[in-house]
């Protein structure tokens, strides 16, 4: 007992550090906000590479991968927990077209994915911002949970009727807007 106490106490000591570094802990998305973002990428008719910046637990990773088996779904999660987690769940869901990465999305090149879907905070999407200005390819789009993307024009976006009535926020990277961060 007192074993397994103390990991779990490791265990909730590594996850507060990870989030505390991040900004954000791996809270995961609720059913209906996952539905909804399955629903806003409706039928996807080609083979194309998607991205989950930040996957934590799997939740929405796991439904989006089985949802479209024949596009590359790639994750980043780079807290170790939410990570092995997120792996042990795919040996249970073993989803062919999945690469999980224990990575941060800033350390990589965010340059061939055509779909990004995100649930951060709004530090990280600034950040995140900057790196997709240089790197987002022209036909790419991005979903956002709850947090806008400074510097973008949403193409859509809409309040789901859950208790925190969560914004989904879709963006064109020909969206972005050129003035934004310049001084007038
Ligand atoms: C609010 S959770 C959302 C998890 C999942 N996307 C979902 O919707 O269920 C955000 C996740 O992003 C991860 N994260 C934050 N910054 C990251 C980074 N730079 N690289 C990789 N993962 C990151 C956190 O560890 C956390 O698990």
């Amino acid at each position: 007992m007192p074993l397994l106490l103390s990991v779990i106490a490791f265990a909730a000591i590594l996850i507060i550090s990870q989030a505390i570094y991040n900004g954000i802990g791996p809270m995961p998305s609720s059913k209906k906000v996952s539905k909804a973002l399955l629903n806003s990428l409706g039928d996807l008719d080609q083979n194309l590479h998607i991205v989950e910046l930040g996957a934590g637990w799997g939740s929405l990773l796991i439904p989006i991968a089985q949802k479209y088996p024949s596009s590359t779904i790639t994750a980043f999660e780079n807290s170790l927990i939410p990570y092995l987690f997120c792996r042990l769940r795919l040996q249970f869901s073993p989803c062919k077209n999945v690469r999980l990465y224990r990575k941060s999305f800033y350390s990589v090149s965010l340059q061939d994915y055509d779909i990004f879907i995100c649930y951060l905070y709004p530090g990280a999407m600034l950040r995140l911002s900057e790196k997709l200005k240089k790197e987002m390819k022209p036909s790419a789009i991005l979903l956002s949970s709850t947090f806008h993307l400074p510097g973008y024009k949403s193409s859509h976006e809409y309040d789901l009727d859950d208790l925190y009535r969560t914004r989904i926020f879709q963006y064109k990277s020909c969206n972005f807007l050129p003035s934004h961060g310049k001084e007038s």
